[in-house]
């Protein structure tokens, strides 16, 4: 069964075939990085214009790679949040289209749930209970699954997301968005034990996570660096700060938050007793979380390719086409995009 994925919600345009669920046939990632870095972040309206403008080639690229068309797609699947609404609105409105046109049916799909569906597309596919770690630029979820569709939140960010840390961390220090991928370059130069900071105290059985304060650490630390007082702009620290000096913050505060993320999933493992770890989103490209939690789980993790952990639309038609088995398909007349849905 081969589902086409659609996906749209931040600043990827992206359209997959995955046969079976596992089986990726095709994945076509159209990034706005570029567009973005410009302006050291993501720009809503810029977002969605982009999507508009690249959304059906990239689709028409995915249905092509696969060697298939659309008369062959058994169903497809798309985003429907959480996200940017008007980045969403342009995956949703494709695909309802679509699937009226070609009288498919149509799946909705919650973002965070799919990025743990990352993990289906390399065998062996995980097992059930199994526990699941979302560390993204948006969301920070530990989730633990007993089957699919059938999950438990079992703790979010409280503030900021850990790819949100990285991505502030980095416009703090000066280094380029996104954050992620400049700070665990920077710090494979730095010392993590040249400054110590804050881990947030959330109650002794939360699994929760917190991040906005070491954010504000690392902008305390910058600041007594470059000039010894808080008064110093933020604007200001990154042509103030020395090479030396950045990569040991970078270090530093990857150190913390991997500390974080491990230790809440060491937690939780303990509590559960999964059958399978996953880690998904951007921040699990990390490769210093990944070696520590390799290093510190009772049990081996499952790791999807890296190149499924960031936004893409694969993830999307494997969770969609295990929703085909339990048949919760959506009315394309119906379907509303849904900004702030959780899991
Ligand atoms: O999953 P994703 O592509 O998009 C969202 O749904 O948010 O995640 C993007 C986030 C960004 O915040 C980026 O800085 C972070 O993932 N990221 C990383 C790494 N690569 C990307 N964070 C830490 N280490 C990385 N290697
Ligand atoms: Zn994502």
């Amino acid at each position: 069964m081969k589902i086409l994925g659609i996906e749209s919600s931040a600043d990827e345009t992206a359209a997959a075939v995955v046969e079976n669920g596992t089986q990726v046939l095709s994945s076509i990632v159209a990034s706005q990085m570029d567009i973005h870095t410009k302006y050291g972040g993501m720009v809503p309206e810029v977002a969605a214009r982009s999507h508009l403008e690249v959304m059906l080639p990239v689709i028409q690229e995915a249905l092509d790679e696969a060697k298939t068309t659309l008369d062959e797609i058994d169903g497809i699947a798309v985003t429907y949040g959480p996200g940017l609404v008007g980045s969403l609105l342009i995956g949703s409105l494709t695909a309802r289209t679509l699937a009226r046109l070609t009288d498919k049916p149509l799946y909705a799909i919650n973002h965070v749930e799919a990025h743990v569906y990352a993990n289906f597309l390399r065998e062996p596919e995980p097992q059930f209970p199994l526990l699941a770690l979302i560390v993204s630029g948006g969301h920070t979820q530990l989730a633990l699954f007993q089957d699919h569709g059938d999950y438990q939140l079992l703790g979010q960010t409280r503030d900021d997301a850990a790819g949100e840390a990285f991505d502030k961390v980095a416009r703090i220090i000066g280094l380029p968005y996104p954050g992620g991928p400049s700070v665990s370059q920077a710090a494979k130069a730095g010392d993590e034990l040249a400054f110590t900071f804050p881990k947030p105290q959330l109650g002794k059985n939360s699994l929760d996570f917190s991040f906005s304060g070491l954010k504000t650490a690392v902008l305390r630390t910058a600041q007594a660096e470059v000039g010894g007082n808080f008064r110093t702009k933020s604007y200001e620290i990154p042509a103030l700060l020395s090479q030396k000096q950045r990569n040991d913050i970078a270090a530093s505060f990857q150190k913390t938050v991997v500390d974080i993320l491990v230790g809440r999933v060491l937690q939780a493992y303990q509590e559960y007793k999964p059958a399978s770890v996953v880690i998904s989103g951007g921040v699990a490209a990390n490769t210093t979380l990944q070696e520590a939690l390799q290093e510190r789980l009772p049990s081996p993790i499952h790791y999807a390719p890296i190149k499924y952990y960031t936004d893409n639309a694969a993830m999307i038609a494997s969770l969609g086409y295990f929703k085909t088995q339990s048949g919760q398909k959506t009315d394309p007349l119906k379907l509303k995009v849904d900004p702030i849905l959780s899991m």
